[in-house]
This record gives C-alpha cells, sequence and structure tokens, in this order.
C-alpha cells in the first residue's frame, strides 16, 4: 500500500499514520519526525531546518525532497509506505510522482484528513511531546497517566516550538497558501478520498480503514 496522508497541522495525520502503519506493515515516513531527528542530532541540515520550522515556516522543498527519496529505496518501505506531512507543495508532489513512477510503484490513494480550524488549534495548543522517546500526548485528549510525565520512559513532557499560538497561526496560514493547492492536485489524478477527521481517535481509525482496506492487498 503506497499512500499519502494530506491535512492541516493538527488534523492528527501522525496519529493515524502510526496506527495505520502498524496494522497493515508499512514504513511510517513522517518528514516532519525526520527534521526534527535532524534537529536533535544537530547536524547541518537539522540546524538550517530549525530556523524554517520553529518559525511555522516550511523547509526549502530540496531538503525535504532528498530526505524522502531516501526513506523510500531503504528496505523498510519495500512493503508500502504512508506519507505523513510530505508533499506540501506542488514541487514535491511532482518530484515525489517522478521516483515513484522510476519504481513502477505509484501512489494509490490521498486521504485529505478534515477537521473544523477551531479544534485544530485545540489539538495542538493541547499536544504534548516526549524529547526522550518522541510519544505523544494531549493534556485533553491523549493525557499521560503520568501527569507531565511520560507514560513509556518517564521522562518530562515538552511542548513543541512549533505549537505556540503564533507559531500555529503562521503553520495554518502557509498551509493554505502552500498545501491546499494540493487537494486539488490529487483530485484532478483521482486518486483523492475526503475524510472526516473531526471525531475520536478510535472513530477516525475506523473510517481511515474502510478507505484504504480495498489497497492492502496490492
Ligand atoms: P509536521 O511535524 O509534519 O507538522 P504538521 O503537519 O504541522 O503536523 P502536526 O504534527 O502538527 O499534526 P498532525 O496532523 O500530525 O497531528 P497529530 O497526530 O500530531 O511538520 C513540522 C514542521 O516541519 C513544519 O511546520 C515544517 O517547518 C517542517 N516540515 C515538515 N514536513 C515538511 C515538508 N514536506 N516540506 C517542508 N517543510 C516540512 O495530532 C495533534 C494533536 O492532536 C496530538 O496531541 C494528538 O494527541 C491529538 N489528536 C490526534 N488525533 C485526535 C483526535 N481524533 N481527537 C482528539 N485529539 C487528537
Amino acid at each position: 500500500m503506497r499512500i499519502v496522508f494530506l491535512g492541516a497541522p493538527g488534523v492528527g495525520k501522525g496519529t493515524q499514520a502510526d496506527r495505520v502503519a502498524a496494522h497493515f506493515k508499512l514504513a511510517k515516513i513522517s518528514t516532519g519526525d525526520l527534521l526534527r531527528e535532524a534537529v536533535r542530532n544537530q547536524t547541518d541540515l537539522g540546524r538550517e531546518a530549525k530556523r524554517y520550522m520553529d518559525q511555522g515556516q516550511l523547509v526549502p522543498d530540496a531538503v525535504v525532497i532528498g530526505l524522502v527519496r531516501d526513506k523510500l529505496v531503504e528496505p523498510g518501505s519495500a512493503n508500502g509506505f504512508v506519507l505523513d506531512g510530505f508533499p506540501r507543495t506542488v514541487a514535491q508532489a511532482e518530484e515525489l510522482g517522478t521516483a515513484l513512477q522510476a519504481t513502477k510503484r505509484p501512489l494509490q490513494r490521498v486521504v485529505n484528513f478534515q477537521v473544523p480550524r477551531a479544534d485544530v488549534v485545540r489539538r495542538l495548543s493541547g499536544r504534548r511531546s516526549c524529547p526522550k522517546c518522541q510519544a505523544t500526548f494531549h493534556v485533553e485528549f491523549a493525557p499521560s497517566k503520568k501527569g507531565n510525565a511520560c507514560d513509556r520512559c518517564g521522562e518530562t513532557l515538552v511542548q513543541r516550538s512549533d505549537d505556540k499560538p503564533e507559531a500555529i497561526e503562521t503553520r495554518l496560514k502557509v498551509y493554505g497558501e502552500q498545501t491546499a493547492p494540493l487537494i486539488q492536485y490529487y483530485a484532478s489524478k483521482r486518486l483523492l478520498s475526503e475524510l472526516d477527521a473531526s471525531g475520536p481517535v478510535d472513530e477516525v481509525f475506523e473510517a481511515l480503514f474502510g478507505v484504504l482496506a480495498p489497497y492492502s492487498a496490492i
């Protein structure tokens, strides 16, 4: 299965990508996760990316395209992949199309997650992450059983620097200007499925399963 999760920041793409990848045994390729890893490791790429990420701006296309190209050819992607947060511009989508065409493994579905703006802001501002094991929580919808410490490893949870109100506003604006055009782009290629992602996590997963199941045997 070769799929893309599209949608505004905070609609739940990462949460569902984890579940879908585990259920269908796919590689989860999240450009946000890859970039945050580079930032943590203080690589040159990470240092460059951090300047954009902290402000809620997109990292230059050439940087993220290189990261994804490397992941697509890793053995872990042989059984298929779910792309979370990529592509985010038409230029990225075209590069992805070219890379997949070269391997004769085209995309099968692009799922557009839809959540009202007020809910997205609530999801983002309440998100907390573990800086050690990268687990994600939400103060209201998915709280850690250990309060402000991580359920899995006990580390103190933190708020992502781009989940502060100013950066959230910028990310939503950037999404509208640079990423939302991909909805029409993939609709015109007859690859798009719309998903109401406003309900609880289990409900969204069930709806998503209905969209993806037909592709599981391919
Ligand atoms: P990235 O990490 O991709 O951020 P994003 O797309 O803004 O997505 P988020 O991780 O914020 O949200 P999500 O939809 O995954 O929601 P989640 O499941 O976490 O990118 C970060 C930055 O990296 C970008 O701003 C950019 O700078 C750079 N970047 C990344 N990719 C790039 C690219 N391709 N090109 C250029 N730059 C790029 O859920 C959010 C919260 O809601 C969590 O707390 C969760 O617990 C909760 N939640 C999830 N589902 C539900 C539900 N159903 N009900 C209630 N709460 C829920």
